[in-house]
């Protein structure tokens, strides 16, 4: 079995979610049969793997194979919040425990509880949260900031790191106590680089279902695509797949996806790749490549047209709002940078004929 259903991740989460999952390397069959194995079993689990790789979407399937899987599955990212208010967020608050606290609130513990609580980013969490947690984990209750009076929980953790958190341990910024509670049952992902036999499996089904999304005719990848997805080494792993198969399909012709269509970007210096980018200063190429990867931890909506119309408009302002260098700077027609402009609002709508006077 390597295509699975999951029936209720679309309703699940905000960005687009595979309802399907691919699994069709054999590293991936095997990893398939160990969640499986552990899913239906109480034990907290830590899935490690680098950006992209799926940890979330295997924490939903774990849970969802769990005899926890009519209950809530909760997702935090532990990153995500000032240290000041990672501890009400979690464990919750009552009124007037804080500045600012006007009503007493539960905390993801209490939102999870009978289900599962995924952690993202654990490596994230402060050092005195990790002893909270800790003490959450062992005495299976929570106590509200500002109370005294413990909550019983019963929720299932799984957490998630993309940082080694034996080295965490080793540098003093993760509790090895807290470690040794989480690493009982683990998950490795290995990068999508490791399990190339996902790729076109992979790269098939995000066609069709952001095909499906776009409201476009079927689309297929030409062998010539297919060949640079598999050559391509994936930092991004299947998040950058996703998002470089969702770009190609706004780009391409008559349906088929070609090589020229699927930017791909390598973080590592590219051997005799005659692509522009390869000609960027490696750094700049890296720390592009980095703020990206930032951007698409956040789930932001409408990420691609928010990045778009950022290129525009700092390519433009960098030209000191002259179109036509704006074009030549970003290696496209002018025509194309006035439609854009227009579009983010740098530009009033032109009216036909002024196009001739606007030589800004
Ligand atoms: N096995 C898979 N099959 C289909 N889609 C997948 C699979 N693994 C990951 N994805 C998709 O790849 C994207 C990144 O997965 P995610 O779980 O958010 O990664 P991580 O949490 O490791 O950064 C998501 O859109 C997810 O739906
Ligand atoms: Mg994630």
């Amino acid at each position: 079995m390597s295509l699975l259903t999951h029936p209720h991740a679309r309703e699940l989460t905000k960005s687009v979610r595979a309802t399907v999952l691919v699994f069709k390397d054999p590293r991936s069959q095997e990893l398939l049969n160990r969640i499986e194995r552990l899913a239906p079993s109480e034990a907290n689990a830590l899935i490690i793997g680098e950006t992209g790789t799926g940890k979330e979407l295997v924490a939903r399937h774990i849970h969802h194979l769990s005899r926890r899987s009519k209950a809530p599955f909760v997702a935090v990212n532990c990153g995500a919040f000032p240290e000041s208010l990672v501890e009400s967020e979690l464990f919750g608050h009552e009124k007037g425990a804080f500045t600012g606290a006007t009503s007493s609130k539960a905390g993801w513990f209490e939102a999870a509880n009978g289900g599962t609580l995924f952690l993202d980013e654990i490596g994230d969490l402060p050092l005195n949260m990790q002893v909270k947690l800790l003490r959450v984990l062992q005495e299976r209750e929570v106590v509200r900031l500002g109370s005294r009076t413990p909550i019983p929980i019963d929720v299932r953790l799984v957490a998630a790191t993309n940082v080694n958190l034996a080295d965490a341990v080793v540098a003093g910024h993760f509790r090895e106590d807290l470690f040794y509670r989480l690493h009982v049952a683990t998950i490795r992902l290995p990068p999508l680089r490791e399990r190339p036999g996902d790729i076109l499996p992979l790269a098939e089904f995000f066609v069709n279902e952001h095909c499906q999304r776009l409201g476009y005719q079927r689309a297929t990848l030409s062998p010539e695509a297919e060949r640079k997805l598999l050559t391509h080494s994936w930092p991004g792993n299947i998040r950058e797949l996703e998002n470089a198969i969702h770009h190609a399909l706004l780009v391409c012709r008559n349906q088929q996806v070609q090589p020229g269509d699927l930017q791909l970007a390598d973080m590592r210096p590219s051997l005799g790749r005659a692509e522009p980018l390869a000609s960027l200063p490696v750094a700049s190429e890296a720390s592009l490549e980095a703020a990206l990867a930032a951007l698409y931890e956040k789930n932001l909506p409408e990420l691609y047209e928010h990045i778009e119309e950022t290129i525009f408009r700092t390519a433009y302002r960098f030209c000191h709002g002259n179109q036509l260098q704006t074009g030549r700077l970003l290696g496209i027609s002018r025509n194309i940078v006035r439609a854009r402009l227009e579009k983010i609002g740098e530009l009033e709508p032109s009216v036909r004929g002024a196009g001739l006077l606007s030589t800004g």
